[in-house]
């Protein structure tokens, strides 16, 4: 395991400060064909890493590799259901077939919550779970794979990165799914440390507030009608700074987006049952997004009013 070190606000000049180190490397993405996934797959190839794309939305991958060979970096891609094991499983074959190995893998594939958790009048509903399959069990697919190929690459320089949320680190009543499908992924990645740590491998987790992408459909933005989004280009470089980083110690960071201001990395011995500050921080930060923007009571009634829209 890594030891310990100091979490810390990390400045927006300093976040593609490693990215050279992704020259050569071989980058593999989850739903890479919109919003963090693409943007992140344009930022390696910039910097002359190879991209790997897999995406439910095989059109829209095969349009960003265009997008990467047309600013003349390489890439292929293939249509991916995240939650079907073996799309996941020809995705890596791919990549070893067309670049020879996998160094990062981003499992940023994600939707949204769908239908709504809270029981409403009549009989009880069978809650919708695609938001686990999509949010978690494929990033545990991608996660298990990313550990097999890791484990017959003798680069010392290999990165898993998960996209978790601020729903990894806080409750969110309207979407409970999501937000246990994200603690779930910051879960994964705090149990995968020491096991990826020995394989000479990094596993971080990137936690973003909310990112104006297509992800955030018409409720979600009513519910955010007036709050400032995270900024996408901070996310992608939390991203790739959480790739590329050389330092050891800070293997098994989170790298929170908690409103919109700059990256927060938290350590993980932050996360041990035996750290009292940094939930507080974080909590501090994305209620005050939300609370200083509104108000408490007015924010509260929203989320009741929005809780009621998007029941189904
Ligand atoms: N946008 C936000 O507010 C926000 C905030 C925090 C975390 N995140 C996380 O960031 C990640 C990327 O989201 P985004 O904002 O770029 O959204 P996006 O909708 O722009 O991109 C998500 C991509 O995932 C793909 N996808 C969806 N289901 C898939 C499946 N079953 N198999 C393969 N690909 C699939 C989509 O086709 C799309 O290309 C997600 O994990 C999301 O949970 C987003």
């Amino acid at each position: 395991m890594p030891p310990a070190s100091k979490s810390e606000t990390i400045d927006d000049s300093q976040l593609f400060a490693h990215a050279p180190r992704g020259k050569g490397k071989v980058v593999l993405i989850t739903g890479g064909s919109s919003g963090i996934g693409r943007k992140a797959a344009l930022a390696f190839a910039e910097h002359g890493a190879k991209i790997v794309i897999g995406d439910l939305n095989g059109q829209g991958a095969l349009a960003v590799v265009a997008e990467i060979e047309n600013l003349g970096g390489q890439a292929v891609s293939q249509r991916c259901d995240v939650t079907i094991w073996e799309d996941q499983l020809s995705l890596f074959q791919l990549a070893v077939k067309s670049f020879g190995r996998v160094d990062y893998v981003i499992a940023n594939a994600g939707i949204p919550d769908v239908g709504a958790y809270v029981p409403v009048a009549g009989s009880p509903t069978k809650p919708n779970l695609l938001t686990l399959q999509v949010n978690l069990v494929g990033a545990i697919y991608t996660a298990r794979l990313a550990s097999y190929y890791f484990e017959r690459n003798p680069s010392t320089d290999k990165s898993l990165i998960l996209i978790g949320s601020m729903a990894s680190l806080e409750g969110f009543s309207v979407t409970p799914v999501y937000s246990a499908a994200k603690h779930g992924v910051l879960g994964l990645a705090r149990s995968l440390l020491p096991d990826l740590s020995a394989k000479g491998a990094r596993v971080v987790t990137i936690c973003p507030w909310s990112v104006d992408t297509p992800f955030i459909k018409i409720p979600g933005r009513l519910l955010l009608a007036g709050l400032p989004f995270a900024k996408t280009d901070r996310v992608v470089g939390a991203v790739v700074f959480g790739a590329t980083d050389p330092n050891p110690t800070s293997n098994g960071s989170v790298y929170a987006i908690a409103d919109d201001q700059e990256v927060f990395r938290v350590d993980h011995n932050e996360l041990s049952l035996y750290s009292p500050i940094t939930y507080g921080i974080l909590s501090k930060r994305v209620h005050s997004v939300i609370r200083d923007t509104y108000g408490y009571y007015f924010g509260l009634a929203k989320d009741v009013v929005c809780a009621f829209l998007l029941r189904k």
